[in-house]
């Protein structure tokens, strides 16, 4: 990865990202996945209208390419797919708000949510690990109306506490909870539920064991040492994990890939009997 980058604008100072590599150790670095997935959907994934011009002028900036986030197409696909789903959700949720909605970004990495839908109806607070803030920081850096916080899930969550506003936020979590163990999956969503008030939204994408069994061999996690623990074979199960957690509705996101595109789910589809293998999934919390 290109360790010196040219500034956003032409003659502007040159940012250093130097130690990018060594900052984005672990689970961190597979938030380069996404990111090279955004920047390249209209090659990867024509047949879904995706345009990420912030994730393209990043990966550019970051030197980005496949050596670094490996060639396995069906996950880059997929998460192209699931930033397809989240930001029509998360659309459709801003656009019924009276005022806007803060918007909290877990484990955010660098992604480029808050670019592409804009501050009119939403005001963002984006968080992550210390050195992947500092990293956004430099990068991404914040704006009026889009925040950054450090929080490492899940006992950073008590920090968010007082940066969430009046009305009700939308958590959400993208590319986060198969990295957890199921202890702290919990935790994470029972400190969401301490938080939040009643109404608040929680968008979370989830993966059957059967897919994450296969995906593990993926080039670019197998790559990056990452190791998949938390998986879920029925999305209506979240409830059972928080206090005050509703279920309200799942997308299946391998609708959206032509099967041509998704044919090594085949075997996994068998193993899952019907249920799907990655989906969205849309939970509300109730009053206390
Ligand atoms: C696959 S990336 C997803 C990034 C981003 N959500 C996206 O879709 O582009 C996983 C992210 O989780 C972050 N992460 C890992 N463990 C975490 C923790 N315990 N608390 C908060 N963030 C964490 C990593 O730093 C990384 O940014």
């Amino acid at each position: 990865m290109t360790v010196t980058v040219s500034g956003p604008n032409p003659g502007a100072p040159a940012v250093d990202v130097s130690g990018a590599d060594d900052v984005l150790g672990g689970v961190s670095r597979t938030l380069l996945i996404p990111l090279y997935a955004r920047a390249h959907a209209a090659r990867l994934l024509p047949e879904l209208p995706f345009d990420d011009p912030a994730a393209r002028a990043l990966t550019e900036r970051l030197g980005l390419d496949a050596r670094t986030v490996g060639r396995d197409r069906f996950t880059m696909r997929l998460c192209i797919a699931r930033s397809v789903v989240l930001e029509r959700e998360l659309r459709t949720l801003l656009a019924g708000a009276t005022q806007p909605r803060t918007v909290v970004v877990l484990a955010c990495g660098l992604d480029t949510l808050p670019q592409r839908v804009g501050t009119d109806r939403a005001r963002w607070l984006c968080a992550d690990l210390p050195a992947v803030t500092e990293l956004r920081e430099r990068l991404l850096p914040p704006a009026s109306g889009i925040a950054h916080m450090t929080a490492a899930l899940p006992d950073g969550l008590r920090d968010l506490s007082g940066h969430l506003g009046a009305d009700r936020p939308i958590f959400m979590l993208e590319g986060i909870l198969p990295y957890l163990e199921r202890a702290q999956v919990v935790a994470t969503l029972r400190g969401i539920a301490a938080l939040a008030p009643a109404g608040a939204d929680v968008l979370v994408d989830g993966y059957h064991p059967a897919l994450l069994a296969f995906a593990r061999f993926g080039d670019g996690f197998r790559r990056m040492r990452v190791r998949f623990r938390f998986a879920i074979a029925n999305t209506r199960n979240y409830v059972e994990l928080a206090p005050r957690l509703r279920y309200v509705a799942e997308t299946d996101l391998l609708r959206l890939l032509p099967w041509r595109r998704r044919m090594r789910t085949a075997l996994p589809a068998l193993a899952a009997a019907g249920r799907p293998l990655a989906t969205i999934a849309h939970l509300a919390l109730a009053p206390v």
